[in-house]
């Protein structure tokens, strides 16, 4: 039924679980959520609506899409003092550090639903994180910005508030752009979920000690902030500044790279599982062209990253080592272009890939044959030896 027929006992030896929310071939570079290619998704649904696919395994009805909806608009407002959480915070803190701060500290002001076995506390807790998470990240921008913090208003959808909360003022209207909330649904969806990379791993391992789901989540967050992972739609755009702030060309860069002694990466290029182009990366490349051309920011960059990629995809070192972009190579440059600095790009990824946390978090707590997660190991150091005297060593 998955469309997997054979698993050769490498992959199986190697799985870390069985999941039925996410299937990625890397080879052929297919990705769906619940059976639904992510391209279709990508194209047609919505972030609220692929939440609810993830972690419920279905699309909702119309009527089951407006109550999940309206149950995380209503949990994006927070408790008045967590407010004052993002003042205990350096305005250079990096914002994966405060999210990961105010994931637990919605924990603390949500304390009486905390119980991971009983599912009115977990439904109650995945409302709270989806609907919160993103006034924590907006938050967390306005604060490092030092400018007032807006509330959410319900008459406005997930995205759009998010957005306003990001970028508002209270002395004036904030202009909702239909370009912009399309290019943030598009970009959180594809970001939703990924099976069991590190942050997700991570998620189910922790859970899987009964740790409630937002201290799984944050510690999630700090996965995700790890430049070889999340962090990499960070690392992507530095690196096209530097390349472009040392006046070098392309092939100058490349060259760096494949002198494997610089230990100089091509970020954003590569991936555990996929062996052939990331189907995400695709589609954000569609829209970077689209959205940059129009607002006529970052083309220069987006040139670079054009010329970047056509580079690196007829050099031999990249091809036979399938290197190919993945999700982060492009989406610095719409969140850029959007007004992000940055040090925020991964906070982005965070907002996007909670439903998939969530879902994977549930999954893992829903199997009745569950275990504490407990890796093994190869051991390589010493054989047995006695102890010596400090006289004698
Ligand atoms: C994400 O797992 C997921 O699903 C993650 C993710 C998700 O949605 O959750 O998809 C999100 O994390 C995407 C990846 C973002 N990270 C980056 O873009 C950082 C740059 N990429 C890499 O560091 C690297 O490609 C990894 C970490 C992503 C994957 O590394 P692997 O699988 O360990 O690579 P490898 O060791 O198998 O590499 C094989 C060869 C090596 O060279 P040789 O020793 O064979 O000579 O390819 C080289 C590597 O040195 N190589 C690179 C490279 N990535 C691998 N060389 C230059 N630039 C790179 N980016």
């Amino acid at each position: 039924t998955t469309g997997v027929t054979t698993l050769d006992p490498g992959f199986v030896n190697t799985a870390s679980c069985t999941s039925e929310i996410t299937f990625i071939d890397g080879d052929e570079g297919i990705l769906r959520y619940r059976g639904y290619p992510i391209e279709q998704l990508a194209e047609k649904s919505t972030f609220i609506e692929v939440a609810y696919l993830l972690i419920y395994g279905e699309l909702p009805t119309a009527e089951e899409l407006e109550s999940f909806t309206s149950k995380l608009t209503r949990r994006m407002l927070l408790d008045e003092r967590m407010r004052e959480l993002f003042r205990c915070f350096p305005r250079g803190a990096h914002p994966m550090g405060v999210l990961a701060a105010g994931v637990m500290a919605l924990g603390a002001f949500n304390r009486d639903y905390l119980d991971p076995h009983n599912p009115e506390h977990v439904e109650e807790a995945s409302f709270r994180l989806l609907g919160s998470m993103p006034t924590l990240a907006a938050y967390a921008y306005k604060s490092s910005v030092g400018e007032p913090f807006l509330y959410p208003q319900t008459g406005l959808g997930y995205v759009e508030n998010y957005l306003r909360l990001s970028f508002g003022y209270p002395t004036e209207d904030y202009e909702i752009k239909p370009e912009v909330v399309r290019a943030f649904e598009t970009l959180f969806i594809l970001h939703a979920d990924h099976e069991q990379n590190a942050s997700t791993s991570t998620v189910r391992l922790v859970g899987s000690a009964d740790a409630n789901i937002y201290a799984s989540v944050s510690s999630g967050v700090n996965a995700l902030s790890g430049p070889l992972h999340g962090g990499a739609n960070q690392a992507v755009l530095e690196m096209l500044r530097k390349i472009s702030s040392y006046g070098m060309d392309i092939k100058e860069f490349v060259a760096k790279v494949k002198d494997k002694e610089s230990g100089v990466k091509l970020m954003g290029f590569g991936h555990r599982v996929y062996k052939n182009y990331d189907p995400r990366a695709k589609i954000i490349k569609g829209h970077a062209d689209t959205l940059l051309r129009q607002s006529g920011k970052n083309n220069h960059l987006l040139e670079m990253a054009l010329e970047l990629e056509d580079t690196a995809l007829h050099d031999d070192y990249f091809i036979s080592r399938k290197l190919y972009p993945n999700v982060d190579f492009y989406t610095g440059l719409i969140y850029e272009a959007m007004g992000f600095p940055a040090q925020h790009f991964t906070a982005l990824f965070a907002l996007g890939r909670l439903p998939g946390w969530i879902a994977q978090w549930r999954e893992e707590h829903d199997n009745p044959k569950r275990k504490i997660g407990r890796p093994r190991q190869i051991y390589t150091g010493p054989a047995r030896r006695d102890y010596l005297p400090l006289a004698e060593r």
